[in-house]
């Protein structure tokens, strides 16, 4: 197990940029950053101490009983979330990125076996030391672009033993990384052959043989499914998610991602703390979720590779959705960790402004994964997750067009990347 926890002063900082709040922002909220200029922070035992300006803190707490940072000439974030990810798998689909480069598209592939299929093939010969390996070397990556916190799903095993294996790698991982890892369980993200047509046996499988085991040692906190034409239809999503909650689970769903099924609608009746994806959500769906208060998670590193239109960023933030913004990390349809790429294409194809894709990524991401009371912002109390741009304002994070600016990395007041 590693010691995550350290303290240390922040000084000096051109621009702390607290997004202060312990909940998430909808619509015009998402605007404000509270910015603290020169402002300064203090962590002691990983948890935030203080923040406020340089002035104020050093009066108050003498640096020398502090490792400090001078981030003068520096914008200081907190670390971003990134909520939707499947973090760990076997195998790669390079071969299936130069098909679809030739026209073939991602469902048609699914549907003749290729596809999440494929991954569940290789994850399934995939011993644990592999997925481990691979999967720390992501996090690895992710760090680099200031991520502090992931959320990482199963689903490329579809039986017991290997959506366990899936899920005590990512608890592994966890312990042995600074990145937090947050886990959710996606048994129901496709449907292997034997079961075609008979998804409701499949479904009752995971009820009844999957679920409780995940329960009961703590593999989850979160159940996700793939709601879907071809996939999990709107009733097999009900059915899932309203035992997940039964049994203790916060519910997540794949959403209207490339047919309008009504999954947007599904989220905001079931109570689902997100909905990701919606690239095709019906006006309803998100001004229901916007009132049920579920998190609209959009993932345009996903639609951009699968050459698809974007989320409706800008009318859902206009319509007082929470929006939270992730990468979809995965082997198939958005084989990307690349946070600059997400700032870029919300920025610029979304009609999404710097700051809201900011609030996205801070403390609306960490209200997707319900930890908007612990991560997410620079607030007394919570985690000392920091970030240090390399320039002096937020405003370079998507005008460095697709390029990282994240400095250092900061994770429970330790310096983990520098
Ligand atoms: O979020 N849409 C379904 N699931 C993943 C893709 C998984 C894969 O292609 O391996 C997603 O895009
Ligand atoms: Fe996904």
């Amino acid at each position: 197990m590693m010691m995550k926890k350290g303290s240390l002063l922040i000084k000096n900082a051109a621009e702390l940029v607290t997004c202060r709040g312990f909940q998430a922002k909808k619509g015009k909220e998402m605007s404000e950053l509270h910015i603290i200029a020169n402002g300064a922070v203090v962590v002691e035992e990983g948890i935030i101490k203080a923040v406020g300006t340089t002035e104020e803190i050093l009066k108050a707490y003498n640096e020398e009983n502090y490792e400090v940072i001078d981030a003068t000439g520096k914008a200081v974030l907190p670390g971003f979330v990134d909520s939707h990810t499947h973090l760990v798998f076997g195998g790669y689909r390079a071969e299936e990125f130069s098909w679809r480069l030739r026209g073939d598209d991602y469902m048609s592939i699914m549907e003749r076996g290729g596809g999440i299929l494929s991954s569940v093939k290789s994850t399934k010969e995939a011993t644990k030391e592999e997925l481990f390996e691979s999967a720390k070397k992501r996090l690895d990556s992710m760090l680099s672009f200031g991520v502090t916190t992931v959320e990482a799903k199963s689903g490329y095993g579809l039986d017991y033993e290997t959506e366990i294996k899936q899920l005590e790698v990512a608890k592994e991982v966890n312990e042995h990384h600074p990145v937090d890892v947050v886990s959710t369980f996606l048994g129901a993200h496709a449907v292997p052959k034997e079961y075609k047509g008979k998804e409701d046996t499949f479904i009752d499988f995971f009820i009844e043989k999957v679920m409780p085991e995940v329960v009961e040692r703590d593999l989850a906190e979160f159940c996700d499914i793939f709601c879907e034409k071809n996939v999990f239809s709107v009733e097999d999503s009900r059915k899932l998610l309203t035992k997940a909650k039964e049994m203790g689970f916060k519910i997540k769903l794949h959403a209207d991602e490339i047919v309008q099924l009504g999954g947007a609608e599904l989220a905001a009746e079931l109570g689902a703390t997100s909905a990701d994806h919606l690239l095709q959500a019906s006006d309803k769906g998100i001004q229901a979720m916007a009132e049920a208060g579920v998190i609209t998670t959009l993932l345009p590193g996903t639609a951009f590779s699968l050459k698809e239109d974007f989320a409706r960023a800008r009318y859902m933030i206009d319509h007082n959705c929470a929006v939270a913004l992730a990468t979809d990390l995965n082997p198939g349809s958005c084989f990307t960790e690349s946070i600059p790429l997400i700032f870029a294409l919300a920025t610029l194809y979304m009609g999404m402004s710097t700051e809201e894709a900011i609030t996205a990524l801070t403390i609306n991401g960490a209200a997707a994964v319900d930890r908007a009371d612990t991560i997410g912002s620079i607030d007394v109390g919570k985690k000392g997750d920091i970030i240090i741009l390399e320039f002096p304002s937020y405003k370079f994070i998507p005008y460095h067009v697709g390029v990282s600016t994240v400095e250092k990395v900061v994770k429970e007041g330790k310096l983990v990347f520098d």
